[in-house]
C-alpha cells in the first residue's frame, strides 16, 4: 500500500503493509532513530512526533500506535526536524541544555517534540501538554521550567513549513493514499464508506488507531481488510443549532474537549484527564463508543446528556439512544457492516457533573466514571440522568437511583436513601483497579459529592489539582 506524506519538509512514498506503523517505518526503513521506542502502546511519549493536517493545524501524536496510511496527505515531523536546517536549535531544545532537562535522554526526543508543538501552537498549560510525555531520571520539574524559558521564544520559521507547504495551492500530492487495486481502504466520503463496508463486513474500521493499535503492536494481529476513516471528512466536525448539539464520529477526544469548554464544563474537564494530548489528538469519539468498552470515559458523560447514536448501514440510517447500544459486555446494537456516523446531544443548560476515578490523576483509566444530570424545579427533582463506566459490563444508567431521585425534595434525606439504591443497579466488579465494595461506595458518595456542589458547598479539599 502506498502512502504519500511530507516528512520533515520533504514528500515521501512509503510502501507498507497497511498496518505499518509510523515508528516502525521510521526506525527500520528510514534509520531515523531519534524517535525512541519506550512502551510500543501509547503510554510514554518517547515516540511523540509533529503531525500537521491539511489545514495547517499541528498535533502531537504517539507513532508506535499511528499507521502509515493515517498520514496520507499530511506532513510528519520528527525530533531530526526540529532544529532547524542550519542546525540552529529550536528555542526548546536550548531551554533543555539551558536547563538541564535531560539525563539519560531516552525520552528527550518525545518530549522536545512535545514541547515544540506546544509552543508552536502557544500552549502554556505545560503540565497538561507533557502528561503524556514520561520521564524517568530528570524529574520534571526541570523539563516544566525549560518549557516555561522557551515559551516567549519566536517560532522558528521553519516550524511554519509544513502548513505553509500543505496549504499552498500549487503543491499536490499526486494520489495520497493507494490500495493497489485492493478494496478501497482509503474511502474519503461517508458515502463510500458506507458502500465499502456493506460490501465488506468483515473488515476492520480504524478511526483514531488508540485501541487498533494495541491490537497489532501488543497483540500482534492481523486485521486484513482494513479501512481508514480519516480522510471521511464529513464524518469530522460538531455542528451546533439551537436545539442539537452533532458529532460526527471522527471528530477526536481533543476537539471535543474544546468545544465542551463553554457548553459543559465538567465534560471538558473530563477530557483533560482522558489519556495524553497526544492520545486525545488521536482517538474519535466513533471509536470511544464503538468499541463497547466498559470503561471508556465519553459514554457515561453523553448517556448523561440524553445522547442519541447514528448508525448507518449501506443508505439506511437508523437512531438509537446512547444507553441502548450497549447490551452486554463486547456485544453491541451494530449490524455487520454497520458504523458509527455521529453521535448527536440535545441543547440544554449546563447541569452535568462527570467524576472520573482512578489510581493516578493523569493518564489512566477509569477505575470508576459517574455523570450526572439532574433538574430541580421548585424544590423536587423533576428529572434525572445518571450514567456510570466501571460498574458493569456495559456504561449503564442508573435506573433504580433515578427513580428514587424522582420527584422528592432535592435535600439531604433524599440523597441518603437514593445512594441506597445503587446496590439494584450494579453489582460491579473486583479487579486490578478497585474493589466491589469500593465502587459501590465511590458511586453512593459521587452522588453525595454531586448534591453538596449544587449546594455550593466545597467538596475538593483534599483532590490534587495540578
Ligand atoms: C495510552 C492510552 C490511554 C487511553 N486512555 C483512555 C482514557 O483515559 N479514557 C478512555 O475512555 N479511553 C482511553 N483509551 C482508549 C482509547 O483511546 C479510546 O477507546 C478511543 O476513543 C478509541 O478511539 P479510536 O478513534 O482510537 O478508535 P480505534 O482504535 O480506531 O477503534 C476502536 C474500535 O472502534 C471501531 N470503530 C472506530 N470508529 C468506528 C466507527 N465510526 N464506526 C464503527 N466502528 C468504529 C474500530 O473498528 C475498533 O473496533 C486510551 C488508549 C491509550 C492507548
Ligand atoms: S513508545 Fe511509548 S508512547 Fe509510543
Ligand atoms: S532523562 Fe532518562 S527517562 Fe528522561
Amino acid at each position: 500500500m502506498e502512502t504519500r506524506f511530507l516528512l520533515n519538509g520533504e514528500p515521501q512514498v512509503a510502501d507498507t503493509g497497511a498496518t505499518t506503523t509510523l515508528l516502525d517505518w521510521l526506525r527500520e526503513h528510514q534509520r531515523l532513530t531519534g524517535t525512541k521506542e519506550g512502551c510500543n502502546e501509547g503510554d510514554c511519549g518517547a515516540c511523540t512526533v509533529m503531525v500537521t493536517d491539511p489545514d495547517g493545524t499541528a498535533r502531537a501524536l504517539n507513532a508506535c500506535i499511528l499507521f502509515l496510511p493515517q498520514l496520507a496527505g499530511r506532513a510528519v515531523r520528527t525530533i531530526e526536524g526540529i532544529a532547524g536546517p542550519d542546525g540552529r536549535l529550536h528555542p526548546v531544545q536550548q531551554a533543555m541544555i539551558d536547563h538541564h532537562g535531560s539525563q539519560c535522554g531516552f525520552c528527550t526526543p518525545g518530549f522536545v517534540v512535545s514541547m515544540a508543538v506546544a509552543h508552536l501552537t502557544g500552549r502554556q498549560d505545560h503540565d497538561d501538554q507533557l502528561a503524556g510525555n514520561l520521564c524517568r531520571c530528570t524529574g520534571y520539574a526541570p523539563i516544566i521550567r525549560a518549557a516555561q524559558a522557551a515559551s516567549t521564544a519566536p517560532i522558528p520559521d521553519w516550524m511554519r513549513k509544513d502548513a505553509e507547504t500543505l496549504r499552498d495551492p500549487g503543491f499536490t500530492f499526486p494520489e495520497i493514499c493507494s490500495s493497489g487495486g485492493l478494496p478501497p481502504a482509503c474511502p474519503t466520503t461517508a458515502d463510500d464508506l458506507a458502500d465499502w463496508y456493506e460490501a465488506n463486513p468483515d473488515a476492520t474500521l480504524i478511526a483514531g488507531a488508540t485501541d487498533v493499535g494495541l491490537w497489532v503492536t501488543k497483540g500482534l494481529r492481523d486485521l486484513a481488510p482494513v479501512a481508514f476513516l480519516n480522510q471521511c471528512a464529513d464524518l469530522r466536525g460538531i455542528v451546533a443549532d439551537d436545539e442539537t448539539i452533532r458529532i460526527g464520529a471522527m471528530t477526536s477526544i481533543a476537539e471535543l474537549g474544546a468545544f465542551m469548554a463553554d457548553r459543559h464544563p465538567s465534560f471538558a474537564e473530563l477530557i483533560r484527564r482522558y489519556g495524553s494530548v497526544q492520545v486525545r489528538n488521536a482517538a474519535t469519539i466513533g471509536g470511544n463508543i464503538a468499541n463497547g468498552s466498559p470503561i471508556g470515559d465519553s459514554p457515561p458523560a453523553l448517556i448523561a446528556l440524553g445522547a442519541r447514536l447514528h448508525l448507518r448501514k449501506g443508505a439506511g440510517r437508523r437512531v438509537i439512544a446512547l444507553e441502548d447500544f450497549f447490551l452486554d459486555y463486547g456485544k453491541q446494537d451494530r449490524a455487520p457492516g454497520e458504523f458509527v456516523e455521529a453521535v448527536s446531544i440535545p441543547v440544554q443548560p449546563d447541569r452535568l457533573a462527570c467524576y472520573k476515578l482512578s489510581k493516578r490523576f493523569d493518564q489512566d483509566i477509569s477505575a470508576v466514571c459517574g455523570a450526572f444530570t439532574i433538574t430541580v424545579t421548585e424544590g423536587r427533582v423533576a428529572a434525572a440522568r445518571i450514567a456510570f463506566g466501571g460498574m458493569a459490563g456495559v456504561p449503564k444508567r442508573a435506573a433504580h437511583v433515578e427513580a428514587a431521585l424522582l420527584g422528592q425534595p432535592w435535600e439531604e434525606a433524599t440523597i441518603r436513601e437514593a445512594q441506597e439504591a445503587f446496590a439494584q443497579d450494579f453489582t460491579p466488579l473486583s479487579d486490578m483497579r478497585a474493589s466491589a465494595g469500593y465502587r459501590l461506595r465511590a458511586t453512593q458518595g459521587m452522588l453525595m459529592r454531586y448534591f453538596l456542589e449544587t449546594r455550593g458547598d466545597a467538596v475538593d479539599v483534599l483532590e490534587v489539582r495540578a
